[in-house]
């Protein structure tokens, strides 16, 4: 079959994604509480060292705070759904932030003002046909929970969790059906403030806290989805992960387990969450790392009971590892950093480049899991040049996108079942990383740059045109 012949199904959800710590910016207006992004300066501001002391981060000033105002999405949701709805979107996916619902965390009764934020924005997705595609928790984890129980390391958090939950599914019941409990749960390894709103520094056995800390999230993220279920059959709730296969640097046997083991790595929460049980594995990893999880009664079952309905995942790039310390010669990756594999090309960022990647990843994750996936993250993050007269043309990232789209749609003729595809940062937004704006990854782009000056005003970039003919054909036309 010749690549362009091939059709995407009915009623794929194509579309893009942004959170809301990235773009909504009026970060204290309407009662909001401060989300721990809100506390992160730019890479040149020491974002890195921020992420990894939170208390440093906490006490110290920065000069500037990207997600302060960041697009300013909180003002300008109507221009920009419009022109999603102008590509044609199906859905577009967003995130809640937890923080504008509950200032701190742990209040009982939610900021009327912020859920009217988020009517707002549904009811404008929906006056276009587009389907809201929520995540609930996209690493704006209230500082107050961060200061006052130290997040996700906290037992207690599970329930300001699921209030926060009961809040959104009983609200949102007749705009939003698809939900994701966590931003690419597996974050959390690596940088445990971003992913579980806590600090781990000075902790005795930090993988043990860790994996407490994500004992809590699943449980979490089983009884959410049992609560969603209950509030609206209808529902359909995903887990969400960092994906991208690891590849063995040789044909070495040694090679080989190393690449499977860093696999298992990000597998292990979806393990849990779509087969209900911490996979076999899991008992030597806690041996070796010396962890002892305080499992509470119930938890188990819950597990069980309440697995996703859809896998959702982020891909950028595929991995490579090797065995041998020896070898160093690294890149970098969506935080992940990588050795560098010789077959493939980088983005600016160090990001290599890989769409057969993404159909291994794909058949990868279906053939372990035999559940609907969903692609909610996907781009090439780079510098955009505004001509004189005002065209970007962004033939690099149409490239990209090209490929892993043809890539995606051979991983289908494999016998995946995707149903939808929401490349990141649709529009530009403030990269979680670095911070920057200048790593955009949009089709829309925004006048904004890396110390935040600049008139905020959208114009398209020639993706724009290119994706909308995507839709529009559903996907055969590529060119
Ligand atoms: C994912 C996140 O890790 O990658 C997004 O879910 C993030 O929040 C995206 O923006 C791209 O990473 P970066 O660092 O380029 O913004």
């Amino acid at each position: 079959m010749k690549k362009q012949d091939l059709r995407f199904p009915d009623g794929f959800l194509w579309g893009g994604a942004v959170a809301a710590n990235q773009c909504e910016g009026a970060y204290q207006e309407d009662g909001k509480g401060l989300s721990l992004v809100d506390l992160l300066p730019a890479a040149e501001g020491g974002r890195w060292d921020a992420l990894q002391d939170p208390k440093k981060a906490m006490e110290t000033t920065y000069d500037y705070y990207p997600s302060h105002e960041s697009i300013d999405f909180y003002h300008r949701y109507k221009e920009d759904i419009a022109l999603f709805a102008e590509m044609g979107f199906k859905c577009f996916r967003l995130s809640i932030s937890w923080p504008r619902i509950f200032p701190n965390g742990d209040e009982t009764v939610p900021n009327e003002k912020g859920l009217e934020f988020y009517d707002n924005v549904f009811a404008e997705c929906l006056k276009y046909g587009i389907e809201p595609v929520v995540t609930i928790n996209h690493f704006d984890t209230p500082v107050g929970l961060m200061k006052d129980y130290n997040g996700w390391a906290n037992r207690k958090t599970i329930d300001f969790y699921l209030n926060f939950c009961e809040t959104i599914f009983k609200r949102y019941k007749n705009q939003v059906k698809y939900w994701m409990t966590f931003n690419e749960i597996n974050m959390i390894l690596h940088i445990p403030m971003f992913g579980g709103g806590m600090d781990i520094t000075g902790v005795e056995n930090p993988e043990e806290l860790k994996y407490q800390a994500i004992h809590h999230q699943l449980v979490a993220s089983a009884r959410a989805t049992k609560l969603a279920h209950e509030i609206n059959p209808d529902n359909q709730i995903g887990c969400m992960l960092a994906a991208g296969s690891t590849y063995p640097n040789t044909p070495n046997p040694e090679d080989v387990f190393a690449a499977l083991e860093a696999d298992r790595e990000g597998y292990f929460f979806v393990d849990v969450q779509a087969r209900g049980y911490y996979p076999s594995y899991s008992k030597r990893l806690f041996k070796e790392k010396n962890i002892k999880l305080n499992i509470a009664d119930g938890d188990l079952e819950v597990l069980r009971d309440h697995t996703v309905d859809y896998v959702a995942f982020s891909y950028y790039s595929s991995k490579l590892t090797s065995a041998d310390p020896e070898v160093l010669d690294k890149t970098e990756g969506n935080v992940f950093a990588t050795l560098k594999n010789p077959y493939l090309e980088a983005s600016e960022w160090g990001w290599q480049i890989d769409p057969i990647g993404l159909r291994i990843t794909m058949n990868e994750i279906y053939d372990r899991y035999q559940k609907p996936l969903f692609i909610v993250e996907n781009g090439l993050g780079a510098v955009d040049k505004v001509e004189a007269d005002g065209s970007i043309n962004d033939d690099y990232r149409i490239d990209y996108l090209r490929e892993h789209v043809r890539e995606m749609r051979e991983a289908m003729e494999d016998g995946v079942e995707l149903i939808g595809y929401t490349p990141w940062g649709c529009i530009d937004l403030v990269s979680a990383g670095t911070g920057e704006m200048k790593k955009r990854y949009g089709f829309i782009y925004v006048d904004r740059d890396n110390e935040g000056h600049g008139t905020l005003d959208r114009s398209k970039k020639k993706s724009f045109d290119w994706y909308k003919k995507v839709i529009a054909s559903n996907g055969t036309d590529l060119d």
